[in-house]
């Protein structure tokens, strides 16, 4: 394997030691410096260089070094994708690998001897990772990277306002902006862009383990443990988002909320409601694709936990930061997952950039 190595000059020596070694072990090295042990250098521009090559895809997994390795870790582990551990024991090089699949090794140049440090990276390289109920917890690890680096603006209360940059949600964002997109393709897209975002939001859904009888043997395996999901698509924009939802969790209950704004007050009504009579036992995702002022998507939540909904999230495929700072007033506890955060409300009422009318694109009715 391709193996970055990095070091300050604290870590040089051992650095230097290891290079031959991990070479032993059949792997390429790359030294991406220091080149010196005399002259102090900061750990994060070493470290740096050798997670980037990791992230790029040119390393498969890294080796630093620091005095205590403690600063290198801890910057190692600063950058998404990158799971370093800092390992004085065979034990623990072993774990590391077996657990949590570490992809980067660390040691203390200044605290780990070099024989010892040969030993923990024998292990470390041989280990295989051993998945199954470790891989959710990884799994979980890998959200907080995502998590943190989609909430923006600030604009967070206690529940989360989470833009999901997954590259294909985006590129389907692009062209259902695009106002020559026919409604068919612009309804297929709807449909596609709330599963993929659905895919995103469910990830934690707890798992239990099972037992699968394969045709060679008895194995265990995951599988979701029951999680009592629904859908409420807030009329009639919120229902192109409900097929592509139900072809990931089809189990799923579809309540319906249907608003419309009184012309005198400009507050929205609600003249149609139906909601799974368990509702409050469910996790509830409000589906409303423009989350523009807010002020309908705020009716529906309040009107869903009125009904004893507990739970409930909000979806919608592009968010105005007057939208989501009224939702958040209003419901501090809901989730509020967009596809987009767009600039603002133009004077009448539309998010710009946008994408228009959905529900007049969705079904053709301008
Ligand atoms: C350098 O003196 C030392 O602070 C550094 O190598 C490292 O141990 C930091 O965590």
């Amino acid at each position: 394997m391709k193996v970055a190595v990095g070091s300050d000059h604290a870590g040089f020596a051992l650095k230097e030691e290891m290079k031959g070694f991990v070479q032993s072990l059949g792997h390429e090295i790359t030294d991406f410096g220091a080149f010196s042990g005399e002259q102090s250098t900061d750990y994060p521009d070493w470290c740096k260089k050798v997670t980037d090559s990791i992230i790029s895809g040119k390393s498969d997994r890294g080796l630093l070094a620091c005095g205590t390795g403690i600063g290198m870790s801890i910057a190692a582990n600063k950058v998404p994708g990158i799971y370093a551990a800092l390992c004085a024991s065979e034990y623990a090089a072993r774990m590391s690998r077996l657990h949590n699949d570490a992809n980067v090794l660390v040691l203390g140049g200044r605290t780990t001897g070099t024989d010892l440090a040969k030993a923990i990276a024998a292990v470390w390289f041989a280990t295989e990772t051993e998945g199954g109920r470790h891989l959710v917890r990884r799994q979980k690890v890998m959200d907080y990277e995502t998590e943190t680096k989609n909430i923006e603006r600030g604009l967070r209360g206690s529940g989360r306002v989470v833009v999901m940059s997954h590259p294909l949600i985006q590129h389907k964002i692009s062209i259902v902006r695009d106002k020559d997109t026919t409604v068919k393709d612009f309804r297929d897209l709807v449909q596609e862009i709330a599963g993929l975002m659905a895919y995103e939001i469910f990830r934690n859904l707890p798992l239990e383990e099972v037992e699968v009888q394969t045709p060679i043997c008895t194995t265990k395996g995951l599988s979701i443990a029951g999680k009592k999901l629904a859908v409420v698509p807030v009329l009639r924009a919120g229902l192109g988002m409900v097929e592509g939802i139900l072809r990931l969790v089809p189990n799923a209950k579809v309540g319906h909320i249907g608003l419309y704004r009184d012309p005198d007050s400009l507050r929205p009504i609600d003249y149609y409601c139906k909601l799974p009579n368990d509702i409050g036992e469910r996790d509830i995702f409000i589906l409303d694709p423009m989350l523009a002022t807010g002020g309908s998507a705020s009716a529906a939540i309040a009107h869903v936990k009125r009904a004893g909904g507990r739970r409930v999230s909000l979806v919608s495929l592009i968010a105005a930061p007057e939208g989501v700072s009224r939702v958040s007033a209003d419901h501090p506890e809901v989730d509020i997952f967009t596809a987009a955060l767009d600039s603002n409300l133009n004077d009448h009422g539309y998010i710009v950039p946008g994408l228009g009318d959905a529900g007049d694109r969705l079904f053709g009715t301008k």
